[in-house]
């Protein structure tokens, strides 16, 4: 047992070591499941650079604020918003994060337990030799819909998050960052190389980086938000939580630039993998495919068969893609294990199972609503629960962050943290600007438009 596990709460090592987990949390299923099938829904190129624009004018603003109020405060979003704003109803704003991390956690959940899947089937040879686009399509439609075969890896995801959490932070999170994320980023590249020279990619590539006019909508510019922040792990104070453990002499902005530049670049990547393979593939109507929820689990099977040790490299790349979703839930336990701590002095250890029950019983019905459940299928649950949490409630979370930031608390309060460990802030105007007008703004008029043309 490690010294962090009886102290409630730890400390990152150093600088790296914060950037290091914070790309954890960031980098997962969001940027490599979930980015390519928001490119497939929202007409492609349009939709890349409707993504790369919010995070950097949104999405980078709000993380270095969240970052900001949990360093200032050294507590868990609801702490926060209470040590800051004490008697008010601001606190209302970490309880909705929290409550949003256990939702979206529970069906998160579901989509690592695939990757876990994919692993022992990797591992037992299911996908040796050369991968028709007809296979790999049988293979994931009868695995998402065997009950069993899902809810058991599900188990298992839930209960390696669970540990993990329990465990404490350093010894936790910061041990399994800094080796395979690196790993991770290496074999991406080498399949985005192997993508982009397949007989074909012409059209994918195009789909991918050309942009097409005629696809602008406002409804691309509310998933490009919500994709933003899903990707960064904003607008649910994970952040904070994460920006509570970052020492007084690390400097924020830098760290929060490092965060959103890796993940932007995997998501970035993900695509290149995914699109100019799928047009390049016979047999398929990429119009027909490109949105579909196991986008990812349907494509990367083909690109891996066509690499030399495809084996080993499937092998290797399912354990480091669960690797890379294992960081991310556990920023997601990490948000109200940290409240039940602080706010309620709860032992880690039992606040980390509490929460993982609660999740994994709320994800049942996620797990099941792809083939295994006819009438969970036919709503479509799981896409459905990430449409709520995953996009609107951290739009509406980062919407509150951004108002209380600029308004409540105050630009100038908030700048004093900031200047801690950074002299020269020198994007200081973006962020004013995007903290007290365009990020509001955007988010309300992005909001309204959806709910209206909804
Ligand atoms: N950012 C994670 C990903 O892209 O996989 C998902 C996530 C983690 C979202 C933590 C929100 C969060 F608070």
């Amino acid at each position: 047992m490690n010294s962090d596990s009886l102290t409630p709460r730890g400390n990152w090592g150093s600088k790296v070591a914060f950037i290091f987990a914070a790309s954890g949390s960031a980098i997962g299923l969001g940027s490599i499941w979930r980015f390519p099938i928001m490119v497939g829904l929202n007409g492609g190129a349009v939709f890349v650079f409707a993504y790369i624009l919010a995070v950097i004018l949104i999405g980078f603003p709000l993380m270095l604020t969240e970052l900001t109020i949990g360093r200032h405060t050294q507590k868990n979003p609801v702490g926060a918003f209470k040590a800051l704003k004490p008697g008010t109803p601001w606190k209302l704003v970490g309880y909705m994060g929290v409550f949003t991390g256990v939702c979206i956690l529970s069906y998160y959940s579901v989509i690592a337990a695939w990757a876990a899947g994919y692993l022992y089937k990797t591992l037992f040879g299911a996908f040796r030799g050369e991968i028709t686009w007809a296979v790999s399509d049988q293979i994931f439609s009868s695995f998402a819909a065997n009950p069993l075969e899902v809810l058991l890896c599900f188990f298992v995801v839930i209960a390696l998050t669970t540990f993990v959490i329990s465990r404490g932070v350093k010894g936790g999170i910061e041990r399994w960052s800094k080796i395979l994320m690196p790993m991770l980023f290496a074999l991406i590249i080498i399949m985005a190389i192997r993508a982009l020279t397949l007989k074909g990619a012409g059209p994918g590539i195009s789909f991918y980086l050309k942009p097409d006019p005629t696809k602008i909508t406002p409804k691309l510019f509310f998933y490009a938000v919500g994709q933003a922040f899903f990707s960064l792990s904003l607008g649910m104070g994970t952040m904070i939580t994460y920006g509570s453990y970052i020492s007084k002499k690390d400097n924020l902005s830098s760290s929060a630039g490092w965060v959103c530049f890796s993940t932007t670049l995997v998501a970035f990547l993900a695509g290149i993998i995914i699109f100019p393979t799928l047009f390049a593939t016979p047999g398929i109507n990429p119009q027909e495919v490109q949105a579909s929820t196991g986008l990812m689990f349907q494509v990367f099977p083909l690109i891996i068969s066509k690499l030399p040790g495809g084996y080993l490299f499937g092998v290797l790349f399912f354990i480091l893609l669960l690797v890379a979703a294992l960081t991310s839930t556990i920023s997601l336990l990490e948000v109200p294990t940290a409240f039940l701590i602080d706010e309620h002095n709860w032992r880690r250890g039992k606040a980390a199972v509490v929460i993982g029950t609660a999740a994994f019983l709320l994800g049942i019905p996620s797990a099941l609503s792809n083939g295994a459940s006819p009438f969970l299928t036919r709503i479509g649950l799981m896409m459905k629960m990430d449409l709520v949490f995953g996009n609107i409630m951290l739009a509406v979370g980062g919407l509150f962050i951004t108002i209380f930031v600029a308004y409540a608390w105050g630009i100038p309060q908030a700048l004093k943290e900031i200047a801690q460990g950074n002299r020269s802030f020198k994007v200081k105007p973006l962020w004013v600007f995007s903290m007290k007008y365009l990020a509001p703004l955007a988010i309300i008029a992005i909001l309204i438009f959806t709910i209206i043309l909804a």
